[in-house]
């Protein structure tokens, strides 16, 4: 089999990268190691930034999310007992974020790409990568028993933190950057309306707290624990208890409880793999970086990555130029790393880390105090939440 660039993972990036690249036509084929309804069981965040809906509306996939997304001028941030709005589209003169959950943007490009009759092989075992240092590489799986080789001009790494592309390369060819957080966030998602228009980030002694939604019936929660707590150990009035710990009066009167149909625990890490192009290989979405989901960027990185990568590689099919995909790495590198330094201060502003002290959680609410009162402050914070420019 041969194709001009072979996908590896059906995930957003790899199902975003394959739209783009097919729009662009471009051939491309996605492998991936589980089936559609495995893809489609994963709960993630769902904040899209506008570039992400604007990538989404290229390739005309927009179409339910414009219908079911909320669009959100701004977020709230809690802390001292009070909560105090950020104007975001105020303050960015216009800007907005959308709510869709993941799974939901990655139904959708599913369904474009099997509308398009374009491939996705599922339940792709022992994906290998090889020859991405030449200019013939080459990938291979195993369906149902059979092993299969791809020649290809190109490969897309879209598979995952735990995926086999960033394994592929050799260690002294990579250089990982990591910061691994002392906490976790126990999240729970349950058929009750939100607690509240927009978005709560609260900041409490007991630890952080975040009210999101999916729409205005399906509301998201998340409360910090510790990274050696357990799913088994939160029944559901105990999560709801501690939610209301952490949560103003209002929010309080206000949060209506529910069962949970979905509750997990997720590590918090910041992550980021230099460089993100080998050869013939690309590493686009978590292959190659993750943030901390505080600032909410981690699908919307991996849009920008496929965004860099596919106009990349249109200008090196139709314009046979390679300065597109000679300066992938560093153009995405730069968004890259200012969205891990976004996450990363939002994270320490709004946890209680193991060695926040009197002096520390001072400082924390001193710097929480100046975000909400002052514009420019206000202004770096909106214009970071509602995605940099590409
Ligand atoms: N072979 C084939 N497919 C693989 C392999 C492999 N060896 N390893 C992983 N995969 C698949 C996974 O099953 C998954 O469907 O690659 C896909 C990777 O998707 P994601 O992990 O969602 O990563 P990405 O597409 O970059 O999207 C990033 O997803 O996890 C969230 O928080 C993250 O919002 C961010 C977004
Ligand atoms: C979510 O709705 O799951 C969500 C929203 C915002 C975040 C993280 C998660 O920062």
């Amino acid at each position: 089999m041969r194709t001009q660039v072979a996908i590896i993972g059906a995930g957003p990036a790899g199902l975003l990268l394959g739209q783009l690249l097919h729009a662009y036509g471009i051939e491309n084929i996605i492998l991936e190691r589980k089936d559609r309804d495995y893809v489609l069981a994963r709960i993630r965040a769902g904040v899209l930034e506008q570039g992400t809906v604007g990538l989404l509306e290229e390739v005309g996939v927009a179409a339910r999310l414009h219908r079911e997304g909320l669009v959100h001028d701004g977020i709230e941030l809690a802390f001292g007992g009070a909560r105090h709005r950020i104007d975001m589209k105020q303050a960015t003169g216009g800007k907005t974020v959308t709510i869709y959950g993941q799974t939901e943007v990655t139904r959708d490009l599913m369904d474009a790409r099997d509308r398009a009759g374009l491939k996705i092989v599922y339940d792709a075992d022992n994906v290998s990568l090889h020859d991405f240092d030449s200019y013939k590489p080459r990938v291979r799986y195993v369906k149902d028993g059979v092993t299969h080789e791809i020649a290809c001009d190109f490969i897309s790494g879209c598979d995952g933190f735990h995926g086999v592309s960033r394994e592929s390369i050799k260690a002294e060819a990579i250089k990982i950057f990591e910061r691994v957080y002392p906490f976790g966030w126990l999240g729970i998602l349950s058929e009750t309306p939100p607690v509240s228009e927009e978005l709560i980030y609260a900041n409490h002694e007991r630890g952080f707290a975040l009210c999101s939604m999916r729409s205005h019936t399906r509301s998201r929660y998340y409360v910090q624990c510790t990274l050696d707590d357990h799913i088994d150990n939160w029944p559901d009035n105990k999560f709801w208890d501690e939610l209301k710990r952490r949560l103003d009066r209002e929010a309080v009167d206000r949060l209506v409880t529910g069962p949970s149909i979905e509750k997990s625990i997720a590590p918090l890490r910041s992550f980021v793999a230099e460089p993100m192009r080998f050869g013939r290989l690309f590493l686009a979405g978590d292959a190659a970086h993750i943030v901390p989901p505080t600032g909410a960027k981690g699908l919307n990185l991996a849009t920008s990555d496929v965004h860099y990568l596919s106009t990349a590689l249109r200008e090196f099919y139709s314009e046979t130029s390679s300065a597109g995909i000679d300066d992938y790495s560093r153009r995405a590198l730069t968004r890259v790393w200012k969205a891990e330094r976004f996450s990363w201060w939002m994270t320490s502003i709004l946890h209680r880390f193991p060695d926040t002290d009197a002096f520390s959680a001072r400082i924390q609410n001193a710097e929480l105090d100046y975000l909400v009162s002052s514009k420019a402050a206000t202004t770096a914070l909106s214009e970071n939440y509602v995605g940099l420019p590409y």
